[in-house]
C-alpha cells in the first residue's frame, strides 16, 4: 500500500473511468442510479431515506441478506450432497445481530451462532429455536452456560478446561443432556497466508491440538455431556480454499485419532469467507468456495479411510457485509497539499463511532456520492468523520467527483458486518438507526439513539 512518487494514492487504488460507478462485487445487487443520478438501494432512494430517518444511517438490503444466506446454504448443501454428507450454515451473529436478521436467516434455512449471553437473548427474542443455535466464547460465565443449557441451546462450543468443569456441574445438577463441540486451534492463520503451525499458539481461543484428546476424554466421561465433534475457525476475510484445506487436514488427524473413543458425527470449520470492500478485492464465488472446501475435506477423509462427518460453517461477513450501506451527509471539504499532490478531506456527520474498522484494522472501504452523479474529474479523497481524533477515517482512499460538496449525500458500501456491533458513543455521538429496505419500502429495524438516550445514564442529571 505505498503511494507512488507522483501521487499520494496507494498503488492498489485504481483511478475509475467514472467516479459515479457502482462496482457490482462491492454494492448490493439492488444498487442502481436513477435517471437523475440518485442512488437507490432496495428500490428506495438515498434522498428519501435521508429525509425520513436522517444521517448517518445504516441501510440494510433485506433481499441481499436473504440472497446471500440462501446462496451459501444452497452451495454448501449441493457440495455436501456430492460427497455423501450434509452441511449446516450457522449465521455468525457477531457480524450484526438483531431480531429481524435472525428471522430472515432462519427463514432462509440457516442456524445462528451466538457468542455471549446478550447475543443468545437476541436470538431467543426473535423466536429462534434454541436447538438450532451454536454458543461460542472463550469466557462464558456460569450464568451464561446455565441459561444456555436451560433453554436447550443445540451446541455449546467448549473453549477451555474450566468451561468443561462449569458445564459438567450444570448438567450433573440439572440432569440435562447437552451436546458440545471442542474448539481447537489448528495453527493455521489464514490472514497471514502462513500455514505453518507453531508449537505453542499465542492466542486465547481453543485448545492446542495436542491438548484436545485429554479434554475430549473428560467430556466423554461426563454424564450429560454429549461430544459431537471438533470446531476450528481460522480467521476472517479469507479468499480461497487452501487455508481451510490445511486446517481441515490437521483437525482430521485429531478427529481420526479420537474415533477410537467413539463416534464423532460432526466437524465445524468456522467462518471467515472474504468479501469485496473495494474493486480490487476478488472473492471466490461462493459455489466454487463451497465445492473446493467440501471436496478438500472429503479427500482428506478418504486419505485417512474415515467417513466424511456432517459439516458446519459459520459465515458472518459473507452474509451481511455487502448488504449494508451507510449514508452520510458531507459537512465540509478541505484540500490538503502534500509533498506530492493534493488530498481532499471530505468530512461526514458520522465516523469512527459508527464504523471503527478503519481505525481498528486499517480496513478499506468504497464510497460514492449518493444524491447525484457528476461529470467532474475524479479527485483523490479521504472520507473522515466528525470525531476529535485524526485516526477517525471512514474511507481511507477513494476517488470521488471533484465537485463533491457540503450537502451531498455520501454512501459507503459494505458496512453491514462488524460496524454497528463495534459502534460507540465516542464524543457523545448517538448511534444511527438501522433501516431495512426491500421492494421500494423501508422500515426501522433498530431505532437510533437520541440525545435523551445519551444523557439517560448520567447519574448527575436529575430531570
Ligand atoms: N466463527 C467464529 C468462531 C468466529 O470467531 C467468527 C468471527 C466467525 C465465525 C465469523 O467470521 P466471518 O465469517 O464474519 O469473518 N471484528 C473483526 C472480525 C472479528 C471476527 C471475529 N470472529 C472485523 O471487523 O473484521
Amino acid at each position: 500500500m505505498h503511494s507512488t512518487a507522483s501521487s499520494p494514492a496507494p498503488e492498489w487504488l485504481v483511478v475509475p473511468d467514472d467516479a459515479n460507478d457502482l462496482v457490482p462485487s462491492v454494492w448490493p445487487v439492488s444498487a442502481r442510479r436513477a435517471d437523475d443520478g440518485e442512488l437507490f438501494i432496495g428500490g428506495v432512494s438515498a434522498g428519501d431515506l435521508a429525509r425520513e430517518y436522517g444521517t448517518p444511517l445504516q441501510v440494510l438490503d433485506e433481499a441481499e441478506v436473504r440472497r446471500r444466506a440462501a446462496g451459501l446454504r444452497g452451495a454448501f448443501d449441493a457440495a455436501a450432497a456430492a460427497h455423501g454428507t450434509t452441511a449446516r450454515i450457522y449465521y455468525a451473529g457477531k457480524a450484526l445481530l438483531n431480531t429481524s436478521i435472525v428471522r430472515w436467516v432462519r427463514e432462509e434455512g440457516l442456524n445462528v451462532d451466538v457468542c455471549t449471553g446478550g447475543e443468545l437473548e437476541v436470538a431467543l427474542a426473535a423466536g429462534a429455536d434454541a436447538a438450532n443455535l451454536g454458543f461460542h466464547g472463550n469466557n462464558k460465565s456460569a450464568a451464561e452456560l446455565e441459561r444456555a443449557v436451560e433453554v436447550g441451546v443445540g451446541t455449546i462450543i467448549i473453549d477451555s478446561t474450566i468451561e468443561i468443569q462449569r458445564l459438567a456441574e450444570i448438567v450433573v445438577r440439572t440432569g440435562a443432556q447437552q451436546r458440545v463441540m471442542l474448539r481447537v486451534n489448528s495453527g493455521v492463520h489464514a490472514e497471514t497466508h502462513d500455514f505453518l503451525a507453531t508449537a505453542h499458539e499465542d492466542q486465547k481461543f481453543g485448545f492446542p491440538l495436542t491438548e484436545a484428546p485429554a479434554a475430549v476424554a473428560r467430556i466423554r466421561e461426563t454424564p450429560g455431556l454429549v461430544f459431537t465433534g471438533l470446531h476450528c475457525h481460522i480467521g476472517s476475510q479469507i479468499f480461497g480454499v487452501a487455508g481451510f484445506r490445511e486446517s481441515a487436514a490437521r483437525v482430521l488427524d485429531l478427529h481420526q485419532q479420537l474415533l477410537a473413543g467413539g463416534d464423532i458425527p460432526q466437524l465445524n470449520l468456522g467462518g471467515g469467507f472474504g468479501i469485496a470492500y473495494t474493486r480490487v478485492d476478488d472473492p471466490v464465488p461462493i459455489t466454487e468456495l463451497a465445492d473446493g472446501i467440501v471436496a478438500a475435506v472429503a479427500e482428506e477423509c478418504a486419505r485417512r479411510g474415515i467417513s466424511v462427518p456432517a459439516l458446519a460453517f459459520e459465515p458472518g461477513r459473507a452474509i451481511i457485509g455487502n448488504a449494508g450501506v451507510t449514508l452520510y451527509e458531507v459537512g465540509t471539504t478541505k484540500d490538503v497539499a502534500l509533498g506530492v499532490g493534493t488530498r481532499c478531506y471530505v468530512s461526514v456527520d458520522g465516523g469512527m463511532s459508527d464504523n471503527a474498522r478503519p481505525a481498528l484494522y486499517g480496513a478499506q472501504y468504497s464510497a460514492r456520492i449518493a444524491s447525484r452523479t457528476s461529470a467532474a474529474d475524479p479527485v483523490l479523497v479521504r472520507v473522515v468523520g466528525k470525531h476529535c481524533e485524526s485516526g477517525d477515517i471512514v474511507v481511507d482512499h477513494e476517488h470521488l467527483p471533484g465537485d463533491v460538496a457540503p450537502g451531498d449525500l455520501l454512501a459507503v458500501a459494505a458496512t453491514g458486518a462488524y460496524c454497528a456491533p463495534l459502534s460507540s458513543n465516542y464524543n457523545h455521538v448517538p448511534r444511527p438507526p438501522i433501516v431495512a429496505v426491500r421492494d421500494g419500502a423501508s422500515r426501522v429495524i433498530v431505532r437510533g439513539e437520541s440525545m435523551r438516550d445519551l444523557l439517560a445514564r448520567d447519574a448527575g442529571i436529575t430531570q
